[in-house]
């Protein structure tokens, strides 16, 4: 039998237990922020500073943290799994990367590159980025912003990933609280696909009753033992 094409879907909660803040949960990003005041194009045009300060400190914080267990949990999964494991990720943080996965796709973006809006030069970036930043490519300051997909804009790589939600056989979503589309409802598209479907969350979430299953708890706790059934079934 043809190893199973598994499709996984991760969002904040993925990297809450490393220490980076949630968007909706208590202490959570949008509770700090109002999200039209940071991630929309429109406040760039209107605040570049006050959405550069608020990528930078998101930037910053990311140097002071570690990929967790589910994080490492995943990169086992893509090593040992026979088929295919697509990663799916709307975080803008490396842990992914840092825990060792190959291929994740950042469909809203990474706070680790920036793009030119003069010459659509992309590029990685670390340090901060303001109005004054010269962009390396054209020369022209005040055009750089993090390559970050905001409100209102597409998501990156939708047509990569409707083709792995088209033969997936397991979908599994960690992390995301699904008020967020078209991410909430790539549950759907795998079910028609005849995927079956595992949501992974410490709490309910806006589209829990899409799933097949259930796994309720900490990230660090479920997603190791959802890989271990996974890589050695029985065991
Ligand atoms: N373990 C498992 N799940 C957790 C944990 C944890 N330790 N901590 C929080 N969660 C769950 C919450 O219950 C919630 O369902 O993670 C989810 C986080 O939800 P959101 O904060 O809404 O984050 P996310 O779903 O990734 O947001 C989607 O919205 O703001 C935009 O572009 C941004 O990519 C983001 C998108």
């Amino acid at each position: 039998m043809r190893p199973r094409s598994i499709v996984i879907l991760t969002g904040a909660g993925i990297s809450a237990e490393s220490g980076l803040p949630t968007f909706r949960d208590k202490d959570g990003l949008w509770e700090g922020h109002r999200v039209e005041e940071v991630a929309t194009p429109e406040a760039f045009a209107c605040a570049p500073e006050l959405v550069h300060r608020f990528y930078n400190l998101r930037r910053a914080a990311l140097a002071t943290v570690e990929p967790n267990a589910a994080h490492l949990a995943l990169a086992r999964l893509q090593r040992q799994h026979p088929g295919k494991v697509t990663l799916i990720t709307q975080n803008v943080d490396d842990l992914h990367e840092r825990a060792g996965s190959a291929g994740v796709i950042h469909m809203h973006g990474e706070l680790g590159r920036v793009r030119c809006t003069r010459c659509d030069h992309a590029l990685a970036w670390t340090g901060d980025l303001g109005t004054g930043t010269v962009c390396p490519n054209c020369g022209k300051t005040g055009y750089l912003r993090p390559d970050i997909v905001w409100f209102g804009e597409m998501p990156h790589h939708m047509e990569l990933i409707a083709e792995a939600l088209r033969n997936a056989d397991v979908f599994a979503a960690i992390g995301t609280s699904g008020h967020v589309y078209p991410a909430a409802g790539f549950v759907g598209e795998a079910r028609l696909a005849g995927a079956e479907t595992v949501e992974i969350n410490n709490a309910g979430t806006a589209v829990s009753e899409r799933f097949h299953r259930h796994l309720t708890g900490p990230a660090t706790v479920e997603v190791p033992r959802w890989v271990d059934g996974l890589i050695a079934p029985g065991t």
